[in-house]
């Protein structure tokens, strides 16, 4: 076990071996507002986490209750019997931030939780009990779209398009014969065709109306997401525009930047915690339209950078406390 601070909250994080479950622990083993008292692992059991002294422990629900706050880096439809064994009966409980999309919007379960697209729901992240954190597209899309749809720069009776490339660390750490670096490596391919893609769920529930194409893509690299958006605009509206909108909502948010000029790229981000976000004219396309560019680690700003800016504002501290920005 690690030494507790004095007056740091004590935190414990399910699925410490995998590949945000890692991302979160080399965050909080450096945030000095933190003290990790478990990271679980039914196959690392004994093995050293990046905490120092702090070997991985099999998953026990009991030493859960004692933590302040609770990390869940679960696969999909894990998280949410954590969070009903936790939260659903009495005693003493943890805060979680689940970082699967048992409880995103569109889930079925998401009356239970918080969505916890920092820059959007800070306020109320900071009182809740279960945080569901968003996943790793719908980060750079809506923290993209968001501002642009509720300020009405965007054309909505037409198809908004993107295209979106992420790294193979995306697809999570358990082997699978597709993600063999022979079947990857020297290759790009889309992938979740049809506009089928699960992040989909999330996305429409926080874009409203708004009809989106999203085309999934492979990219051999071990992490990044860029999108690369085929947005058509209202009658007038600019590039220009697009940047004072984002400059206006963003204004003072560490993890976001704009960009003054061009689309960002991967190396922009890649080891952060924060997205970038760009935009440029087009010409001859008919109707008017702007490529906008959005980039974010995965596992930064679309995963665990993102829980940490959650745990901060659960704790009422600076977003940026303990995360690359
Ligand atoms: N990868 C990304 O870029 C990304 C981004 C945003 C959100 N997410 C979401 O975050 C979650 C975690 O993703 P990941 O990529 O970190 O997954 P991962 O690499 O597959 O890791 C899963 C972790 O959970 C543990 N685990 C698996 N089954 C378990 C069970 N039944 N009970 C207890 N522990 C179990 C695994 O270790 P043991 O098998 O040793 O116990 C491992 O530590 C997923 O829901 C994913 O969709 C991922």
């Amino acid at each position: 076990m690690s030494e507790t601070r004095e007056e740091s909250v004590r935190v414990g994080v399910v699925g410490g071996t995998g590949y945000t479950g890692q991302e979160v622990l080399n965050l909080l083993a450096r945030h000095d507002g933190a003290s990790v008292v478990f990271a679980t692992s039914r196959s690392s059991a004994g093995e050293p986490t990046p905490v120092p002294g702090l070997p991985f422990t099999p998953p026990d629900r009991q030493a859960a209750r004692d933590v302040d706050v609770l990390f869940l880096c679960l696969p999909h439809g894990h998280a949410a019997e954590w969070v009903e064994a936790l939260l659903g009966s009495g005693g003493r409980a943890p805060r979680i931030i689940d970082l699967t999309a048992d409880h995103r919007p569109g889930s079925g379960r998401e009356s239970a939780a918080v969505y916890g697209l920092n820059e959007w729901y800070r306020e109320e992240v900071g009182d809740a009990s279960l945080v569901a954190n968003p996943g790793c597209y719908p980060t750079g899309i809506l923290t993209a779209l968001l501002p642009l749809v509720q300020g009405g720069a965007v054309d909505e009776d037409r198809l908004t398009v993107i295209n979106a490339a992420s790294g193979v660390t995306g697809a999570g750490r358990a082997a699978r014969v597709d993600l063999l670096f022979a079947e990857v490596s020297g290759n790009y391919k889309t992938y979740g065709g049809g506009n089928r893609h699960r992040h989909l769920r999330e996305v429409r529930a926080e874009l409203g109306t708004l009809q989106v194409l999203f085309q999934p893509h492979l990219l051999p690299v071990p992490r990044g997401i860029l999108e690369t958006i085929v947005l058509p605009v209202a009658p007038g509206v600019s590039a220009d525009d697009i940047r004072e909108a984002w400059q206006a909502r963003y204004q003072g948010e560490p993890a976001v930047r704009v960009q003054d000029r061009g689309l960002p790229q991967l190396r922009d981000v890649v080891g952060t915690d924060r997205a970038h976000l760009g935009v440029e004219e087009t010409e001859e396309t008919g109707a008017p339209v702007v490529v906008v560019g959005a980039a974010i680690d995965n596992l930064g700003k679309g995963a665990a950078g993102q829980a940490v800016q959650n745990f901060n504002a659960m704790m009422g501290w600076p977003t940026e406390r303990g995360i690359r920005c």
